[in-house]
């Protein structure tokens, strides 16, 4: 994942604003795009902060997850990109699928800064995310700011 494959999203993604769409296929994009993931999705932000999933690639997940809770729940709440290396480790992560060992989740904001979702991916390898600022999580944290139109 490097800025040609932001590029490669952004032509992707181009002509709709439907969010079901656009989430869909940019959860596929990075999917594919990612070695070593297990899980790729959206968790969309409700009006009382609380989340519900998305589009995504991998086992069915837990459908709600209350505000502040969980890796996905605290990023959106603190906006902060949260890097898990060892999921066994973050006090209160919710556990979707026992294989999952690391994981990164990335807030995705609207025009106004907003945070109206996250981009969440797991790994069945311990440490497999670990560096903030490599990057690959440069290039998805470049990649939330397309994600929602196309103008951003
Ligand atoms: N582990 C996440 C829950 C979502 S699943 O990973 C798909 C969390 O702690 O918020």
């Amino acid at each position: 994942m490097n800025n040609e494959d932001v590029k490669l999203l952004k032509a992707l993604l181009h002509g709709t604003d439907n969010l079901v769409s656009r989430l869909s296929n940019a959860s596929a994009f990075i999917n594919e795009a990612l070695p070593d993931v297990c899980w790729v999705g959206f968790y969309l932000v409700n009006e009382n902060g609380d989340l519900y999933l998305g589009p995504f690639q991998g086992k069915p997940a837990c459908i709600n997850i209350k505000k502040g809770h969980g890796v996905c729940g605290s990023a959106a709440m603190n906006d902060e990109t949260l890097v898990v290396p060892d999921v066994h480790q973050f006090p209160g992560y919710i556990s979707c699928d026992a294989a999952a060992m690391s994981e990164v989740v990335i807030p995705i904001h609207d025009d106004e800064g907003k945070v109206t979702a996250v981009l969440d991916i797991d790994s069945a390898t311990l440490g497999r995310f670990s560096d903030e600022d490599s990057e690959e999580i440069t290039a998805l944290k470049n990649i939330t700011e397309y994600i929602l139109t196309d103008k951003a």
